[in-house]
């Protein structure tokens, strides 16, 4: 095993170099995997028979990620290892790392006043830590790089959830390695549920699909690998829920997708052809009121949680989740029986829960620079860029100078996205609410209003492009 990473580069052949440089589509990417699974001489096919059958290779069901499995549940443990499972087709199982042997690691759902109270157990050949993106744990649980956890050792997360409603997830955060563990599979949702969201009725059960969405690079062996591009690495396939180009049988009526884009780099024009999307919540929980959308964009590290009513789609017929920046189906919906109980799209969402923010107090100008700083400087751990006093709101301005786009993320509070100049020079409906990272492209400055109010202490506020994160586009700031 090398130390880096599942990645045995012995093995790499040609092919898989040729993975990775194109772009590819759910067939081109099963003809690729099977040609380079069946062309390692002596290797483990990774589609086996599949191969002769190509052309109709059924698609692989997507499936929900584990609901907070058993193992987490008896043992409340999270166990960081090599060898986890993803599936890239019919037969095919890729190997990457992951929590509890699956990629993506199981699903947390917690409810407003419980306790996440969840031992990481270190089993990489390297030191991780968990960061609960979205959470507002103190910062001794916050994942923080200066609390890395060493191969073989534990490490005790344990906070109130005390926070509305929303879509969060928990990822690495270790100084410098984040980019390669999330990409070599690293990931999980975190969902939190309130009254006030429960009193609404959204869909439930079978009707809640919540997707983990990523791109990635294999191997000849189909093992996920890590060839780092500074400027942000790209895969050249995606895995939805640890599926690549899943299908998924859905009844013809209203549906919740949870969204994450849980990528290093890659951004998604998201929508689904002839269908709207009714956006109803992002990072920081539910909207105030529905946007019906065509499309929605989702940087690194955003959330959007959207219903889409497939009553639209005649039985049998079928409806893509598409990115169009890509070009990719992403996922394939396939509509089966007419609605047993017909779900309604809210027309508002709950009387407003969100904080008002009152007036900023000062401002503060955050230009990310390239791929590696902020304010022309790199991240030192330890060194303490600016401090914040506590519950006073702030106006902070992020401005990218190349390098973009920058996906800015604010650990410790959620913001409000109040404007963005240049580029693409407007807010969008899926930046209303509370957000937690907000996508900065080339030439724009975009403005929000923060506060912290949760917790004093050490957080931090990075590029969630893991590339320019782990290359020093990062700050600890302390909230006084
Ligand atoms: Cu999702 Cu500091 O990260
Ligand atoms: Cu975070
Ligand atoms: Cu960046």
């Amino acid at each position: 095993m090398m130390p880096t990473g599942p990645v045995d580069k012995s093995v790499k052949s040609a092919e898989a170099g040729s993975i990775r440089r194109a772009q590819l589509s759910r067939r081109s990417f099963l003809r690729t995997v099977c040609h380079v699974g069946c062309g390692v001489a002596g290797g483990a096919s990774i589609l086996g028979a599949a191969c002769e059958v190509l052309p109709t290779l059924p698609e692989p069901e997507v499936r929900p990620p584990l609901l907070a499995g058993p193992e987490l549940r008896a043992s409340g443990t999270l166990t960081a290892g090599a060898g986890a499972l993803f599936e890239m087709g019919e037969e095919g199982r890729g190997i990457g790392w992951g929590y509890n042997g699956r990629i993506p690691g199981p699903l947390v759902r917690l409810h407003r006043g419980e306790e996440l109270d969840i031992r990481l157990r270190n089993r990489l050949p390297e030191a991780t830590t968990v960061h609960w993106h979205g959470m507002l744990a103190p910062p001794s649980m916050d994942g923080h790089p200066a609390d890395a956890v060493e191969p073989g050792g534990q490490y005790h997360y344990r906070f109130p959830v005390a926070q509305r409603a929303g879509t969060h997830w928990y990822h690495p955060h270790p100084h410098g390695r984040t980019g390669a563990q999330a990409a070599l599979g690293l990931a999980g949702l975190l969902v939190v549920e309130d009254e006030g969201e429960a009193a609404l009725d959204l869909p439930a059960g079978e009707r809640e699909i919540p997707l983990v969405v990523r791109d990635g690079q294999i191997d000849a062996r189909g093992r996920l690998t890590y060839q780092r591009d500074d400027r942000g690495t790209l895969g050249d396939f995606a895995l939805i829920n640890g599926v690549a180009y899943p299908r998924r049988q859905v009844s013809r009526d209203l549906h919740r997708l949870r969204l994450l884009n849980a990528s290093n780099a890659r951004v998604y024009r998201l929508a689904i052809p002839g269908l709207p999307l009714v956006l109803i919540g992002n990072d920081g929980g539910l909207l105030e009121t529905p946007h019906h959308l065509r499309e929605l964009t989702l940087g690194p590290g955003e959330r959007a949680d959207v219903l889409v009513d497939f009553g639209a789609l005649p039985t049998g017929a079928s409806a893509p989740l598409r990115c169009l920046r890509a070009g990719w189906d992403l996922l394939v919906f396939g509509a089966t029986s007419a609605a047993s109980r017909p779900g309604r799209i809210p027309e508002t969402l709950p009387p407003s829960d969100l904080p008002e923010m009152g007036p900023p107090r000062r401002e503060r100008d955050f230009v990310f620079e390239g791929h590696t700083r902020i304010n022309g400087r790199r991240y030192e751990m330890g060194r303490i860029d600016f401090r914040v006093p506590f519950g006073e709101t702030e106006l902070w301005r992020f401005r990218s100078h190349a390098g973009a786009p920058h996906p800015v993320h604010v650990h410790g509070t959620h913001f409000r996205v109040v404007s963005r100049s240049g580029g693409r020079g407007r807010v969008f409906p899926w930046e209303a609410g509370l957000k937690d990272t907000v996508l900065v492209e080339e030439g724009e400055t975009v403005e929000v209003l923060v506060r912290f109010q949760a917790h004093r202490g050490i957080y931090l506020i990075h590029c969630h492009k893991l590339e320019h994160e782990d290359r020093g586009m990062m700050m600890d700031f302390e909230v006084v």
